[in-house]
């Protein structure tokens, strides 16, 4: 833990860790606190400068509430939108200092102190402009400077795990594509190539046996292999007791044992490097039980917590590790799992969420439908009702034969 914190405070100077600090402070303590707790009456909310009271004050909290969270998040993830806005809103502060005793206090020289706290407030504010390429240095350093030239996707012939080499290609990531279909992962290596001039290598192997999985990791030995992104995966809708035994076997070895043999074989070089990534492609379907999948929502559970598990364990080694866990995607994935068609989200959308995550958290979860659902139902509901509300919708995209 004390490792992870270092490492997290040392990506910033001090004074903005401080500055973190405080809109941590402010988003969860102090503005919570002045919009449930504090009278009504006695509320007050200072904008630009002017003071408001009571139900203005009170409504005033809510931006000022989202201003601080999102301060919080920004300094910490180094989001790139950070730079202009942090100076902004701090510049707005050091105005608001100097308008405030203007407006209130009606002592002679009270400009005085206002100057003199305007000027203090225009120090975070031209540290924060001054600093603007800390907030642009994530979105710079390209992928293949981070973790290396070579990087292996598998279930690269569709869906996510397209997106992932597409997106890895154009920051400059080699990639080994896997699949069963041949013919769609040369397609993509054509296509990475000629627009990103990144080296492909296709591998057409079922890595729903131990054999395809050993196959896959023999023609990759002479590679060293930076990123890792554990993509396969396929789903099965239906009834447990109508199901077919060998695919749901099948199921296991695709979305939990291949995913453990590639990470067990890839992960000491990328250690013994000092830098690497490991991506499981989990699932929300992972946080709660899921009648009807019950299976698949099992195997999303194991690559949810073996990647949080690796991730822990590999701090402070420069191996970053991230469980993405999507809700429903458009991809060929509910064709595949025999279940009934459902809107998503764009694949691209998906993987741009993990990229911009890998090595600031364990996991992510794509959509805030979904993060909603993750974090307060799947937490706060009881097991029993959660798997009876899940029932619900699943038997809507269920084909009834498989009820
Ligand atoms: N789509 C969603 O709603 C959703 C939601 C949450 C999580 N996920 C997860 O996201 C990952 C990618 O799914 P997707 O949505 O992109 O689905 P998809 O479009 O069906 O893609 C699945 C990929 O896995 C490959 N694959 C399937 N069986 C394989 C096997 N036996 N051996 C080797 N490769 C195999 C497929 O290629 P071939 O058929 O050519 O072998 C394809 O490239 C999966 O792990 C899935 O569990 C998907």
């Amino acid at each position: 833990m004390g490792s992870w914190i270092r490492h997290h405070l040392s990506r910033r100077p001090g004074w903005m860790n401080a500055l973190m600090l405080f809109c941590a402070f402010m988003a969860l303590i102090y503005v919570p606190w002045d919009l449930f707790v504090k009278p009504i009456a006695v509320d007050e909310e200072v904008w630009f400068g002017v003071r408001f009271h009571g139900v203005w004050a009170k409504a005033l909290e809510i931006p000022h509430w989202f201003v601080y969270a999102a301060g919080m998040v920004g300094f910490w993830r180094l989001h790139s939108w950070m730079w202009p806005w942090a100076a902004v809103y701090s510049g707005q502060v050091a105005l608001s200092m100097l308008i405030w005793p203007m407006l209130y206090q009606e002592a002679a020289g009270s400009w005085v102190i206002g100057l003199v706290a305007g000027a203090a407030f225009m120090l975070p504010t031209l540290g924060l402009w001054n600093a603007r390429d800390l907030f642009r240095d994530k979105k710079r350093k390209p992928l293949c400077e981070r973790y290396g030239d070579w990087a292996l996707v598998t279930g690269a012939s569709a869906g996510i795990g397209s997106e992932f080499a597409r997106a890895l290609a154009r920051e400059g990531v080699s990639c080994v594509l896997a699949a069963r279909r041949e013919d769609r992962l040369k397609e993509l290596g054509e296509e990475i190539a000629r627009d990103h001039g990144v080296d492909f290598r296709t591998v057409p192997v079922d890595l729903s046996t131990a054999t395809g999985v050993e196959l896959l990791l023999s023609q990759v030995a002479d590679l060293e292999i930076g990123m890792l992104v554990n993509n396969a995966g396929f789903g099965y809708t239906g009834r447990f007791d109508k199901q077919d035994r060998d695919r749901l076997s099948q199921m296991v070895q695709l979305n939990c044992a291949a995913p453990v043999a590639l990470a067990a074989e890839l992960l000491p070089g990328m250690r013994e490097r000092g830098r690497g990534a490991v991506i499981f492609t989990g699932s929300v379907a992972g946080s709660q039980p899921l009648p009807l999948h019950a299976l698949y929502s099992a195997t999303k559970s194991f690559d949810n917590l073996l990647a949080e598990g690796l991730w822990g364990e590999l701090q402070g080694t420069g191996v970053d590790v991230l469980a993405l866990l999507p809700g429903a995607t458009e991809s060929e994935f509910v064709e595949a799992a025999g279940g009934l068609p459902h809107a998503g989200e764009p694949p691209e959308r998906v993987v741009e969420v993990a990229l911009d995550a890998l090595g600031f958290q364990p996991s992510v979860i794509s959509g805030w439908f979904n993060w909603l659902r993750a974090n307060l139902a799947f937490r706060i509901m009881p097991r029993s009702w959660l798997a009876l509300v899940a029932r619900d919708f699943t038997e809507k995209t269920t084909p009834e034969e498989m009820h």
